[in-house]
C-alpha cells in the first residue's frame, strides 16, 4: 500500500538474501527498516513485536528458519530454531503453519542445500502472502458493494490492526476497505484504539490515513454506542487463529465488538488467509492458549513527549495490580461470514471443510 504515494511493504527481501522490516515500535512517529540478519534477530523482531500481525509473524518466521539453517544446518537445529520460534508468540497459528511448511520437506533434503530450500519457501510464502490478501480484498469488496443500500458514506469498525502492516501487503481485514477505496467507493472507517499496545490508533489510522483512505479513531469503548445510533454498517476485524468450527481468536476486544454487534444487528465479518485457520482445533471457545502480555502495557502508555522523542508515561500507582490477556475467542455464533483467501463461506465446520477442501 502507499504511504505518501510510495509503495511499500511491511517485510522486504531480494535476491543477495538480504531481508528487511519496519519497525513498528515507533511508529506511527518514525518510519524506520530494520535489517534482519541472523536468526536471533528474527526471533527478537516477533518476540518484541517489531513485526506483528499473524501473518506478518509467519513471514518473518520462515526467514529465521532460513537464518538458523545458514548458521547449522542439522537435524538437531533446525528442531532447536522450531521451538525457539514457535515461543516468540504462542497465539497467532500462522507462526506453527509457516515453520511446518518448512520442516515438513526440510528433512528431505540434503543438508548442505537446506538452507537454500527454506530460503525459496520463506520467498514464496511473502509472495503467496500478498496474492491471498489480495484476494480477500476482492472477496471483501463485493460484500461491502452488497452492503450499501443508500448513496450515504458506508461506516466501517475495524479492531486492531489487520493492515498491510500485519501482513505483507494489502492486509486482512483492511483489504476490502483498500479496495473499496481505490474503487471509487464513499467509505468511512472507525478505528478502534485498540489498548493496550494502541494497534489502532498508532498503525491502523496511519497507514489508512498514509494511503488516503477517511478514517476516525475512536476509544475501545465507543463501538457499541456508535452501533446503536446507526453509526456503524458493518464490522470487519481478522484472526490471529481460527478454529475448524469458525470461533475467531483475535485482539483482545474482539469479543465485545462481535456482541455489540450481534445486539444491533450489524453484520460481523472476519478477513482470514488459510494460514490462519487451525484445521487441528475442533472448536476455539477456552482451547486456545492466550498470550499473557507483560503488565506494563497496561500501567503505562506510550507516545511522543514534547521534545518529540519516544517515551512512556506511567497512568497508575505501584501498588495497582494488573492483568493483560493479547487476544480473546468470538464464537462463531456471532460471526456473520468469513471472507477468505478461497472466497465467503459460513463459519461453520462444513462450510469451512468445503472451502479449504
Ligand atoms: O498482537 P498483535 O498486534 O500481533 O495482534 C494482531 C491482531 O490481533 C490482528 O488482528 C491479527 O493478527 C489479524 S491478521 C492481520
Amino acid at each position: 500500500m502507499l504511504i505518501d504515494g510510495i509503495s511499500r511493504k511491511s517485510i522486504e527481501s531480494n535476491d543477495n538474501y538480504e531481508v528487511k522490516i519496519i519497525d513498528q515500535t515507533i511508529l506511527p512517529h518514525k518510519l524506520e527498516y530494520i535489517d534482519l540478519k541472523n536468526f536471533s534477530d528474527c526471533c527478537k523482531a516477533i518476540k518484541d513485536m517489531w513485526v506483528r500481525g499473524a501473518p506478518l509473524i509467519g513471514v518473518t518466521a520462515s526467514y529465521g528458519m532460513f537464518f538458523a539453517l545458514k548458521e547449522n544446518s542439522s537435524k538437531k537445529n533446525i528442531e532447536y530454531s522450531f521451538k525457539k520460534l514457535l515461543a516468540t508468540r504462542p497465539t497467532a497459528v500462522d507462526l506453527k503453519w509457516a515453520l511446518e511448511n518448512i520442516t515438513d520437506v526440510i528433512l528431505q533434503i540434503n543438508e548442505n542445500d537446506r538452507a537454500d530450500h527454506v530460503w525459496g519457501i520463506a520467498r514464496k510464502l511473502e509472495a503467496d502472502s500478498i496474492e491471498q490478501c489480495s484476494k480477500i480484498g476482492d472477496y471483501g469488496l463485493e460484500v461491502i458493494k452488497s452492503r450499501i443500500k443508500n448513496n450515504k458514506t458506508f461506516n466501517i469498525l475495524t479492531h486492531c490492526n489487520a493492515g498491510w502492516l500485519a501482513c505483507v501487503d494489502w492486509g486482512t481485514a483492511l483489504a476490502p476497505i483498500y479496495k473499496a477505496y481505490n474503487s471509487g467507493l464513499d467509505i468511512h472507517v472507525w478505528v478502534d484504539e485498540t489498548r493496550p499496545r494502541s494497534q489502532g490508533a498508532a498503525l491502523t489510522a496511519w497507514e489508512l490515513s498514509k494511503h488516503g483512505v477517511p478514517n476516525t479513531l475512536i476509544v475501545d469503548n465507543a463501538g457499541g454506542h456508535l452501533m446503536q445510533r446507526g453509526e456503524v454498517d458493518i464490522c470487519i476485524v481478522g484472526s490471529d487463529r481460527t478454529a475448524a468450527n469458525g470461533d475467531v481468536c483475535n485482539k483482545i476486544g474482539t469479543y465485545m465488538k462481535a456482541l455489540c454487534a450481534f445486539d444491533n444487528d450489524i453484520p460481523f465479518y472476519v478477513a482470514i488467509p488459510e494460514s490462519t485457520i487451525d484445521f487441528k482445533l475442533k472448536s476455539g471457545v477456552n482451547n486456545i492458549k492466550i498470550e499473557e502480555r507483560s503488565h506494563n502495557e497496561v500501567t503505562h502508555v506510550r507516545g511522543i513527549n514534547e521534545e518529540g522523542k519516544i517515551s512512556k508515561v506511567k497512568i497508575t500507582p505501584d501498588f495497582v495490580k494488573s492483568h493483560n490477556p493479547g487476544f480473546d475467542v468470538t464464537p462463531a455464533r456471532l460471526v456473520t461470514k468469513l471472507i477468505t483467501d478461497r472466497g465467503i463461506c459460513d463459519p461453520t465446520t462444513d462450510s469451512i471443510r468445503k472451502l479449504f477442501k
